[in-house]
């Protein structure tokens, strides 16, 4: 028989150990123990919240799912505008960017990340314990999805840190990894629903979900790039927040660089142009960011932008054209496949004149005819 400080000494054990090799798992990819022995941890913890439910504590790994669906979305008022990005399309433009940063800061030290193409939110942890979350909206007030964002596995539901601070709030994007997007068009299509046109709408619907059941399902992934807020001792440097929040157990993106030349900046977007199919999720650019904390509050803000950040946008995977014909190619087994021909036209770094319909059904659903504009997304070669 166990006692309920037993119960309760036991559920603490688990909960660390789960939160710890989630942590291994998901944040620095090198987990220690295997699926199964993670699972029956989570099955231990779960029987003993059957029995004890007051151990089932807000932040225990097994609370992920439990919310019931909602009506509406409450608004969320943010702390600071969420502001895009200027955008440069080449080496000239973003020569323009570092000569008006130079002429104000003097040469400085950027960070060069890359530009995930999801659904930007801001988390809000209090004392350590991720409070609630909210979609970007139009940039002063957006949709508390909190309930929605607890589903991620990827999103810490308290911080590593003995001392954490009182509130924190961190900016960044949730995404759906290209495989489970496709994966989920493929269920989709099999149930005869419409099809969503690309993992940036996947992931901005899954997180709009008034179930936080059906979110749960999705697959999504969040990566953590800017400090919204902090109560607590802030980092002077971009590149120091990064790692704090890795150190807290953040999922933050390993694939950046430092750097103090246009030459070292320009390498960087070159590399992740001509590799961006081999990442498992969709990237729109490079994003290019001053370091130092105090040097951008020099730098300040336009209405819409911060001077001291600027987008360098990779080609575009979406383009729009125009269906010339439906062709119907025999394959080997016999099958036939409707195939759409294209306006040839330039997408994702290639030109594409022809994809394919699938069968005869999904012609239909879509309701495409000869002569109608039609969006092209490219994913992956
Ligand atoms: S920094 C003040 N870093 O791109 C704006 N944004 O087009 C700070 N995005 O609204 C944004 N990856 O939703 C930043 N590594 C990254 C990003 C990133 C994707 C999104 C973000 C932003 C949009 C601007």
């Amino acid at each position: 028989m166990t006692t309920r400080e037993e119960a309760a000494e036991r559920g603490k054990q688990l909960r660390e150990e789960i939160d710890h090799h989630t942590y291994l798992y998901y944040i620095l990819d090198s987990p220690e123990i295997s699926d199964a022995e993670f699972d029956s941890l989570v099955r231990e913890l779960q029987e003993l919240e059957q029995e004890y439910p007051e151990l089932a504590t807000r932040d225990s790994p097994t609370q992920r799912v439990g919310a019931p669906p909602s009506e509406a979305f409450a608004p969320i008022r943010h702390r600071s505008r969420m502001l895009s990005l200027d955008n440069v399309f080449d080496e000239d433009e973003l020569k323009g960017f570092l000569n008006r940063v130079r002429k104000q800061v003097g040469d400085i030290v950027y960070v060069v990340e890359l530009k995930i193409d999801g659904a930007g939110i801001a988390l809000t942890y209090e004392d350590g314990l991720f409070a609630y979350g909210a979609t970007r909206g139009d940039g002063v007030t957006g949709e508390d999805v909190t309930a929605n964002l607890r589903t991620i596995k990827t999103l810490p539901l308290r911080l590593r840190s003995k001392e954490p601070p009182a509130v924190l709030e961190v900016r960044g994007e949730v995404f759906m990894p290209k495989r489970s997007f496709l994966e989920l068009n493929r269920r989709r299509q099999e149930e005869g629903k419409p099809l969503f046109a690309n993992p940036r709408n996947a992931a901005a619907g899954s997180l709009r979900q008034l179930d936080p059941a059906v979110t749960a399902q999705r697959n999504l992934d969040v990566l953590l790039y800017e400090l919204g807020h902090i109560d607590g001792q802030r980092p002077a440097e971009h590149h120091r927040f990064l790692e704090m929040m890795k150190e807290w157990g953040l999922h933050v993106n390993d694939k950046r660089v430092l750097a103090t030349s246009i030459e070292e900046i320009m390498d960087f977007c070159r590399e992740w142009m001509e590799r961006r199919d081999d990442l498992p999720y969709e990237v729109d650019g490079a994003v290019i960011k001053v370091d130092g904390l105090e040097l951008r509050e020099r730098l300040g803000f336009t209405s819409k932008a911060p001077r001291w950040a600027v987008a360098y946008k990779f080609p575009a995977e979406e383009k729009t054209t125009r269906l010339k014909d439906i062709t119907i190619n025999v394959g080997r087994t016999g099958a036939l496949t409707p195939t759409a021909e294209l306006e040839p036209v330039f997408v994702g770094g290639s030109t594409v004149s022809r994809a394919t319909l699938h069968n005869a059904d999904e012609v239909k659903r879509k309701g495409v005819l000869i002569g109608d504009v039609v969006l092209v997304h490219k994913a992956g070669d």
